[in-house]
């Protein structure tokens, strides 16, 4: 099976609100985390085995200011998009272990996060099969 793709509107999501009114995502929406330090969203990740991954962030951030998230930890950059509705790829790469693993993406400014739409998690260790 291919790589597991979680839409960011079905996970748990904290100081934030799913909608639909920038073209361009997947799903039935995105996240609007709100513009507060501590917004995030939290998916549920099942790996078949532990190991390395990529986690494939598709967001948006229509300003010209950088929305750091703490993905588990590590600070990644989520720079401007050039509008709402342009969507890009941001890659974190992770450790996972076999079975249940929870990604959380805080956000770590009071311009809170870009808008998520999914997380598509890659597997980097041959064999490594992901599943949702
Ligand atoms: C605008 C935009 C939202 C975005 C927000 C923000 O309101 O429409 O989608 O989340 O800016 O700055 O976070």
């Amino acid at each position: 099976s291919g790589p597991a793709d979680y839409q960011a509107e079905d996970a748990v999501i904290s100081q934030g609100a799913v909608e639909s009114n920038h073209a361009g995502f997947t799903g039935t929406g995105f996240v609007n985390l709100d513009n507060v330090v501590g917004s995030y969203v939290e998916w549920t990740v099942n790996a078949a085995a532990a190991g390395p991954a990529n986690l494939e962030i598709r967001y948006a951030n229509g300003t010209a200011v950088n929305r750091p998230l703490n993905v588990n930890g590590a600070t990644a950059d989520f720079p401007g998009t050039g509008a709402w509705s342009a969507w890009q790829t941001k890659t974190v790469p992770v450790q996972l272990q076999a079975g249940v693993n929870k990604i959380r993406a805080t956000s770590t400014t009071a311009n809170g996060g870009p808008n998520l739409d999914r997380l598509i998690v890659v597997p980097q260790q041959p064999g490594a099969d992901h599943q949702a």
